[in-house]
């Protein structure tokens, strides 16, 4: 209130000098002009009463002379006028200031007998007159003044008035000043702030949520909006802290980011992480004019981001959008996640040719399609072998640079992009602790024998002192294959191959996601999602909803996944106009023909089986072909009954244990391929084997008949595992065995 009142004063004492001063200079300039314009018309007057009267005064006729002064008073705003000897004698004297010179009398005399005047002011009491005097002769010569009399006690009055008037405005604006400040600072400032300081208590009491509610008036939104990140953090460690209390408490270990931030600054003796991937976690893209951020799809990106959200690091990856290297630094560096920077992300750019050689040819025609068993033919192609090999010859450099100043650095590469990644770091930096995750299906010898450069590809990853699969099958695979391929020591008991002397540890590491994730994405969904309203937002009805989520790929099983649903419809026709599947599908790799085809399939599968059961308001199939974020995802989880996993063959499929993560009700049913990593860990899941059309129909119908008990049951002990076993456990487990490993003499192997 002090500040106010301050404040107040302050604005009117700055008003009141601003409207004195003006106001003393306008009544100074009102005066003069006043004062100059009677002056003006008493000197007009008295040269016209010197004329009237010269034949008088020359006569010495006194009688006539007093006539003219009587005619002259009160005469044009002339109060009278009197003509005086040369000895100060009155020669003649209008009657109306007969009196007012009486009592004046010596004052006047000493005035006229001082010469000519030209409005000389005479105060006597209230009244001022202005005193006009000037010379004229008689008749002998004998010089006369005839001095003339005017009342200007008017313009004290008019002064006076101009001052109250002033003076008025004066209170009229200290008024409204008063009330303009305190209605301001009431508004903008003192509620404002109240506001501010009740949630801020609310908060530190845990009674408030992390979102600050809305402030009056603007001033405050910069700070509201860090306060707002202040909270959340606040509530985080707050939560984090609950729950290491209760791990404590309950002798648990469940894996945190916290706790795995702290995990790998003792592992690593406070050495940075650095990741090395395809795929970045950020992309930025142009929508119109704006730069926009998407985080692309794909189980890599959904597992690692958390890890390196917590554990802070580097991140090196192709900058594959077009908007890419309009925000990085000099450097192609730049911090992300972008609402909360944790790490930094250092993009690679690659030329179309190199994009297509290594990316889109060589990684996604060959590779991809060899390691997944799904009835694709792998393509290898010489120069796409030659661009895959500078690629990763590109990226070496570029991980070199970064680790140039860390010693024994820590770099986790993913996946099949860069197989001959290792070997080149290595044998560069051989004190570097390299490891390989392998995020696709590893296939057995025979199958993995047809590649033409399987030789050079295992030589390169052996160059790692880790390599982790998903799965024990997998890594018996890969053990099998270097048991084929190459002359080195392959220890079954210990699951390591030596290699010259370098030995390369194989150990299944299965992949999973933040457990907790889907619920920091339903707070940002704000209300309970309901099936009901998102399904009306489509103009359809139905009463149960199957959900797909996956990148379009051959490997995923939708087609199959599509064919299940018709059987279904078919087999049990009482779903018809009941049950739909809303298939979400982020395009992916579209430059490849194989995948151009498969879409084209897919979408003509999915005509045919919503004409086939064409009904009003209802379809069989939604097919929603876009990029959707993680918070729409987390919606279709939310509201589906059951949700379809159905790949030919996947490494993992992280879609499974997103969907059961996002089920905070115990609820939903997940039907899931035998042929997905995902299947040797989710045993309360409905597996099926995609192939079997029939078989995937009838675990539609479980799925939507199933007991409700048994749905709980099964949900509630899935999430119980999906819980401990989250992707914090998965990077303490890779990176505790990464430090564990006893660092060998590298010889490089000429890859
Ligand atoms: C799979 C691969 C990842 C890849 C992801 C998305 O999960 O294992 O390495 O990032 O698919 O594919 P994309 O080609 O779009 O990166």
């Amino acid at each position: 209130m002090r500040i106010t009142l301050r404040l107040i004063v302050s604005l009117i004492a700055a008003v009141v000098l601003v409207a004195m001063v003006s106001a003393y200079f306008n009544v100074r300039q009102e005066r003069e002009k006043l004062y100059s314009e009677t002056r003006g018309h008493m000197a007009v007057l008295a040269e016209s009463f010197k004329e009237t009267v010269r034949s008088s005064l020359a006569g010495k006729n006194y009688a006539a002379l007093q006539k003219l002064a009587d005619k002259f008073q009160y005469q044009k705003q002339i109060e009278g006028v009197a003509i005086y000897s040369v000895e100060g004698r009155q020669l003649a004297t209008s009657s109306a200031i007969r009196g007012f010179l009486l009592l004046n009398k010596d004052k006047i005399s000493a005035l006229v007998a001082g010469g000519d005047n030209t409005g000389e002011l005479y105060r006597s009491g209230e009244k001022v007159t202005m005193i006009y005097s000037l010379s004229s002769a008689t008749g002998d010569g004998e010089p006369a003044r005839i001095v003339l009399f005017t009342d200007v006690s008017y313009v004290d009055y008019e002064l006076f008035r101009i001052w109250k008037r002033t003076l008025l405005r004066v209170l009229a604006q200290m008024v409204l000043i008063a009330a303009v400040t305190l209605f301001v600072i009431r508004w903008h400032i003192v509620d404002p702030v109240t506001q501010l300081a009740d949630w801020m208590k609310k908060l530190r009491v845990g009674e408030a949520s992390g979102h600050m509610p809305h402030l009056k008036g603007d001033i405050f939104a910069p700070i509201a909006k860090e306060a707002t990140t202040l909270a959340t953090n606040l509530q985080a460690a707050r939560r984090a802290a609950q729950n290491e209390a209760r791990l404590r408490q309950n002798g648990e270990s469940l894996w945190t980011p916290e706790r795995l931030k702290e995990h790998i600054k003792i592992k690593m003796e406070g050495r940075p992480l650095f990741v090395v991937s395809n795929r970045e976690p950020y992309m930025h893209i142009k929508e119109g004019k704006d730069i926009k951020t998407i985080v692309p799809a794909g189980g890599l990106v959904t597992a690692l981001d958390p890890i390196m959200r917590a554990a802070g690091g580097t991140w090196v990856a192709h900058g594959s959008g077009e908007a890419d290297f309009e925000v990085t630094d000099a450097d192609n560096r730049i911090k992300v996640p972008p609402e909360e920077p944790a790490y930094t992300l250092r993009r690679i750019p690659l030329s179309k040719e190199e994009e297509d050689g290594y990316y889109y040819g060589f990684s996604n025609e060959g590779i991809w399609p060899l390691c997944h068993i799904a009835h694709v033919r792998p393509t290898f192609r010489k120069e796409d072998w030659k661009l895959y090999y500078d690629v990763n010859k590109k990226f070496a450099e570029t991980v070199l640079e970064e680790i140039a100043d860390v010693k024994e650095p820590c770099i986790l590469i993913q996946d099949y992009h860069f197989t001959l990644l290792p070997s080149m770091i290595k044998s560069v930096r051989p004190d570097a602790r390299v490891a390989v995750f392998w995020h696709i299906p590893w296939p057995n010898p025979e199958t993995f024998g047809i590649c033409p450069w399987q030789k050079e590809l295992v030589m390169g990853l052996l160059g790692a002192d880790l390599i982790g699969f998903h799965t024990q099958f997998f890594c018996n695979n890969f053990l099998d294959t270097v048991d084929r391929t190459l002359e080195s020591r392959i220890n079954w008991e210990h699951f390591s191959v030596q290699k010259e002397g370098h030995i390369t540890m194989v150990k299944p590491f299965p992949i999973s996601v933040d457990f907790q994730q889907p619920d920091k994405e339903a707070k940002a969904l704000g209300e309970k999602p309901d099936a009901k309203v998102v399904l009306k937002e489509m103009g359809l009805k139905a009463d149960y909803i199957g959900v797909g989520v996956d990148r379009i790929d051959y490997t995923k099983g939708m087609l199959e996944r599509v064919k299940a649903v018709e059987r279904f419809l078919e087999k049990y026709p009482e779903y018809q106009g009941k049950f739909t599947l809303m298939q979400l599908g982020a395009p992916s790799r579209t430059h490849i023909p194989q995948y151009h085809r498969f879409l084209a399939e897919l979408h003509a599968e999915v005509d045919r089986i919503n004409w086939r059961f064409k009904a009003k308001d209802w379809k069989a199939i939604v097919f929603l072909e876009k990029h959707h974020d993680h918070k729409t995802i987390t919606k279709f989880y939310k509201i589906a009954d059951t949700c379809l996993v159905t790949s030919l063959h996947d490494g993992m499929n992280l879609v499974a244990k997103e969907f059961v993560a996002a089920r905070d009700d115990n609820s939903g049913v997940l039907i899931l391929s035998r042929f997905a990593g995902a299947s040797r860990e989710m045993k309360d899941a409905l597996i099926v084997n995609p192939y079997d059309i029939e078989q995937m129909a009838d675990a539609i119908y479980y799925s939507l008949t199933m007991p409700k008990t048994e749905v709980i049951e099964r949900m509630t002990r899935m999430r119980q595992d999906l819980h401990e076993n989250n992707i914090y456990k998965w990077a303490a487990n890779l990176t505790e065995e990464l430090m564990k490993l006893r660092m060998d003499a590298f010889k490089p192997t000429g890859v």
